[in-house]
C-alpha cells in the first residue's frame, strides 16, 4: 500500500491520564501551536508544530486550521439508534416512558426499510457531533444491528453495537424469546465482531424485561468468544430499582443480578449507576466493570444525579454516555454541559480536564480500547475533531475573553454544540464537514 501522510496542524490538546489520579496538570498534553500527523490512518506523531516540522519532508501536505482546536473523537459509552426518533418525549419518568413511546418507536425496527434510513440519520448525527466511537444498543430486531454496521463499515468507524435481548415485560411485537435471543445474537456475533473496527455487544436491556433463562444465556454467550462487550442498565430510577427487588428476591440487589448470571467484567458496561451502593460500586471496580454516566437522560427523565466522586473513590471505570433518547442531545460536549451541573447540585466540581477525560480516554478505557482510541498518542487510530472557535458568533467573542486553554476548553464544553465541530475524522479519512 502506498504510504499516505497528512499533517494538521492547528492547537493540539488531549487527555493523556485520569486527573483524578494524577492531578490535573499532569492528566494533559497541549501544544498551542501543535501537529499532528497521521499515517495511514494511524497517528504517526503529535507535538509542537516547530519541531516536528523540522523532522518531516518539506514537501508534505499540510492543512492548517486557524482559530480551531484539535481533541480526539469522542465516545459515547450509551446510546440507543431505534430511538433517534422519540428523543424529547413528553412527561414520563423511565417505566412509563418506556411503555408510553419507547416500544413503539422501537417496534418499527421490524422493517428493515426503516432500520436502514435510521441508521443512517444516526450515523451522520454521530460524526455532526464529533462522535467517533459509540456503545450502540440496537432494537430486539437483527437487523437494527445490521444496518448499522453495514453503515459503520463503508466509513471504516471503531463502533460496538448489540442486537436488545428481551423475553418478558414488554409488549409481545418487541420480545425474542431466551433461545432466539442466543440464536440470533450469535449470529450477528459471527458476521461483525472483531471485522474491521467493529465490535460485538452482548445486550441484555435490563433485568425487568429478560428472564433468568436469557440472563443465563446472554452469560453463556459471554463465555463464547473472546473480547465481546457487554451492555445494559442498571439502577437509574427508584422504581425500577423496586421492581428488580420484587423480580428477583433471592439476589441481594440489582448489580447482584447481574453478577449472579456472569455479566460483570472488563468489557461490561452498565448506563446510569444513580442509585448504587458503596459496596455496589467496590464489586463493579473489582472486577473491571464499566459506568456510563448519563447526564442529560439523567435530568431529563428525572432519575437522579450520579454520584462521580464515589466512583472515583473505587477507581470505577467511568465513560459518558448520551443515552439518547432518554438523553436529550447528540453532543457529548452538551452531555458535559449537563455532568457540570450534576456536580455542582452535589456540592462538588467538575474540572474542565476530567470533562475531558470522560469524553474520551476516559470512555476508551471503559471500552478497553486506549491503546487504540481516545487519546492522540502515536499508533492510535487517526479519530479526531477539528473544533472551531468561532462557530458562533457569542463563543468566539466569549473564547476571546479566555485567558487559558482551561478556561478555552470549558468554554467549548459549556457553549459548544454540534455546531463547534467543524471536522471529524475518523482513520484519518473526513467524515463530517460542517
Ligand atoms: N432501561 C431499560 N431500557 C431503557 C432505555 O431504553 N433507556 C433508558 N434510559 N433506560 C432504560
Ligand atoms: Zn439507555
Amino acid at each position: 500500500m502506498p504510504l499516505t501522510r497528512k499533517a494538521y496542524r492547528a492547537a493540539i490538546l488531549h487527555s493523556i491520564a485520569d486527573p483524578a489520579e494524577v492531578g490535573i496538570e499532569a492528566s494533559y498534553a497541549y501544544f498551542e501551536d501543535g501537529l499532528l500527523v497521521v499515517e495511514n490512518g494511524k497517528i504517526s506523531a503529535v507535538g509542537h508544530a516547530t519541531e516536528l516540522l523540522a523532522t518531516l519532508p518539506a514537501d508534505i501536505e499540510i492543512i492548517h486550521y486557524q482559530d480551531a482546536l484539535i481533541t480526539p473523537g469522542l465516545i459515547d459509552t450509551h446510546i440507543h439508534l431505534p430511538q433517534t426518533g422519540m428523543v424529547g418525549a413528553y412527561g414520563e419518568q423511565l417505566l412509563d416512558w418506556l411503555n408510553t413511546y419507547t416500544f413503539p418507536c422501537e417496534s418499527q425496527f421490524a422493517d428493515k426499510a426503516h432500520a436502514d434510513e435510521v441508521a443512517d440519520i444516526f450515523i451522520k448525527e454521530l460524526l455532526r457531533n464529533g462522535t467517533t466511537t459509540a456503545l450502540v444498543f440496537g432494537s430486539v430486531h437483527p437487523q437494527s444491528v445490521n444496518s448499522f454496521f453495514e453503515a459503520a463499515q463503508q466509513l471504516d468507524l471503531r463502533m460496538i453495537a448489540g442486537k436488545v435481548m428481551m423475553d418478558r415485560n414488554a409488549p409481545d411485537y418487541l420480545t425474542d424469546t431466551a433461545e432466539s435471543s442466543y440464536v440470533e445474537s450469535k449470529a450477528l456475533i459471527e458476521r461483525w465482531h472483531g471485522k474491521g473496527r467493529l465490535h460485538y455487544a452482548v445486550t441484555p436491556r435490563f433485568a425487568p424485561t429478560s428472564t433468568p433463562e436469557q440472563l443465563t444465556l446472554a452469560g453463556q454467550l459471554l463465555g463464547e468468544y473472546p473480547d465481546l462487550y457487554m451492555q445494559t442498565h442498571i439502577s437509574e430510577n427508584l422504581k425500577e430499582v423496586e421492581w428488580v427487588k420484587e423480580l428477583f428476591p433471592e439476589r441481594k440487589g440489582y448489580l447482584d443480578v447481574y453478577d449472579h448470571y456472569q455479566l460483570l467484567g472488563e468489557r461490561s458496561v452498565f448506563a446510569h449507576g444513580v442509585h448504587l451502593c458503596d459496596d455496589e460500586c467496590a464489586r463493579l471496580a473489582q472486577t473491571g466493570s464499566a459506568i456510563a454516566f448519563c447526564p442529560t437522560s439523567n435530568f431529563f427523565l428525572g432519575s437522579g444525579l450520579f454520584n462521580l466522586p464515589m466512583a472515583e473513590k473505587h477507581k470505577l471505570n467511568v465513560g459518558l454516555g448520551t443515552d439518547v433518547g432518554g438523553g436529550t442531545s447528540f453532543s457529548l460536549l452538551q452531555t458535559l454541559n449537563e455532568a457540570y451541573k450534576v456536580m455542582q447540585l452535589q456540592g462538588a466540581r467538575l474540572s474542565p480536564f476530567k470533562s475531558l477525560y470522560l469524553a474520551t480516554l476516559g470512555g476508551a478505557r471503559a471500552l478497553r480500547l486506549e491503546d487504540k482510541i481516545g487519546t492522540l498518542h502515536p499508533g492510535t487510530d487517526a479519530d479526531f475533531l477539528v473544533l472551531d472557535y468561532n462557530a458562533t458568533p457569542l463563543l468566539g467573542y466569549r473564547l476571546k475573553q479566555a485567558n487559558n486553554i482551561a478556561e478555552t476548553l470549558f468554554v467549548l464544553m459549556t457553549l459548544g454544540d454540534d455546531r463547534t465541530v467543524q471536522q471529524t475524522y475518523a482513520a484519518g479519512n473526513l467524515v463530517h464537514q460542517r
